[in-house]
């Protein structure tokens, strides 16, 4: 089966086998099938795929991919501050912020626009523009692929992190997110401490603060940078923003003044990444069909017919530059398979 479809960075690779599941009995039925065909009864060589957009193929899966199709969004429960909104893990993130935009229920407008599942939200504990899904989370229900059980997790045992999720470590590949449950304010705080929301805000002449008016705020500032995978193929930020020591930090500004970067807690500084891969020349860089975003440095991008070799590749002289100049090690973000 070709997996070009399900992959935002337009790679073309495929799976042995595929399987799209509604509902946990089809996922099951899928695992039995695969199973059987491998004489094994463990979760080896398989794939869960949200929608690809934070994937990077590199190969062709020997093995079971399954698709995440279970749908259905609903308040389960409610108290005076917050309604608890339960998602399927098959819907699209982005149609889950609009839904809860239009019915008001707050906190998840700073995340406007960010592609992909609701299942896949809590792998790398999505964030963007001052808010992380760690900060609306209250829980998610997993099937477990070793014990074939089902189990809810709270924040608490998550361990999210900047992109980080117990699910990208110690539980990696065991567990298929099955819905998340998010605790939205039925009174929003709002949340335009991003220097660039209240500039989109002021630029469009919003008058009157409402969790609707920072969504399209959002919006608007992702369209303007961000390449639409429709058009070219990406995953958005290839690269995390790397947090180094104080003390490294203000050495470099000493060298590069205009070097960005925000604290991180007391003793650490995020850099921007961007701003040290533009730095280092790689912005608009095109070998191929793979390159460099001209927009924005930390986005590799596919034109056309790049390998996922071909990305990764350039990924790693990237990293290496940025390794020679800055003396800091860039990690790889998307998921490389
Ligand atoms: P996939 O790519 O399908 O999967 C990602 C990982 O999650 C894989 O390891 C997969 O096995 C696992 N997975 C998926 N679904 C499940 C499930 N139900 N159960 C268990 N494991 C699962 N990310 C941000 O955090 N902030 C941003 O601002 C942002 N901007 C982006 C902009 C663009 C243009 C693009 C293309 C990507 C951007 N991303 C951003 C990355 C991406 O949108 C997120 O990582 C998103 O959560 C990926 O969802 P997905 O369903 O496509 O996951
Ligand atoms: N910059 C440059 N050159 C560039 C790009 C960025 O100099 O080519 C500098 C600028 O100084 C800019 C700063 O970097 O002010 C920050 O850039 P931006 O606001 O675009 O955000 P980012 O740090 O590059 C992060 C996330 C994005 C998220 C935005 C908004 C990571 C790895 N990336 O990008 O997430 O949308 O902030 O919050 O943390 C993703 O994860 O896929 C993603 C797109």
């Amino acid at each position: 089966v070709s997996l070009y479809p399900y992959n935002t960075f337009h790679i073309h690779a495929t799976a042995k086998y595929f399987a799209a599941f509604t509902t946990l009995d089809e996922l099951q039925e899928a695992l039995d099938f695969f199973y059987k065909q491998q004489s094994t009864s463990t979760p080896q060589d398989l794939l869960v795929l949200g929608g690809g957009s934070n994937i990077l193929f590199t190969k062709d899966i020997d093995g079971l991919v399954l698709k995440n199709e279970m749908h259905g969004i609903e308040v389960v429960d409610e108290s005076e501050e917050f309604y608890y909104v339960q998602s399927a893990a098959g819907e699209n993130w982005h149609q889950l912020v609009m839904y809860c935009v239009a019915h008001n229920y707050a906190g998840m407008e700073n995340l406007s626009l960010i592609p992909g599942s609701v299942g896949a939200s809590p792998m790398q504990n999505i964030g963007a523009y001052g808010v992380e899904i760690k900060d609306i989370f209250h829980q998610l229900q997993a099937y477990d692929l070793l014990e074939k059980t089902i189990v809810n997790f709270d924040s608490g045992e998550c361990h999210f992190g900047y992109r980080e999720s117990v699910f990208k470590h110690q539980y990696k590949g065991r567990f298929v997110i099955l819905n998340v449950t998010f605790k939205l304010r039925k009174t929003p705080v709002f949340n335009i401490a991003y220097g660039a929301i209240k500039e989109e805000l002021e630029k469009t002449g919003v008058q009157e603060l409402s969790i609707r008016a920072i969504s399209q705020a959002v919006i608007n500032i992702r369209k303007s940078k961000l390449p639409d995978p429709a058009v070219i193929g990406n995953a958005g930020s290839f690269f995390k923003n790397p947090v180094i020591d104080n003390a490294h930090f203000y050495r470099l500004k000493e060298t590069f003044p205009t070097i960005a970067g925000y604290a991180a807690g007391r003793q650490q500084t995020k850099v921007a990444a961007g701003w040290l891969i533009e730095q280092c020349g790689w912005k608009g860089y095109r070998n191929g069909d793979a390159g460099c975003y001209n927009k924005q440095a930390l986005v590799l991008v596919n034109y056309g017919n790049a390998t996922g070799g071909d990305i990764y590749n350039l990924s790693t002289a990237i990293i290496r530059s940025v390794q020679d100049k800055f003396g800091i090690t860039l990690e790889r973000e998307v998921n490389i398979l």
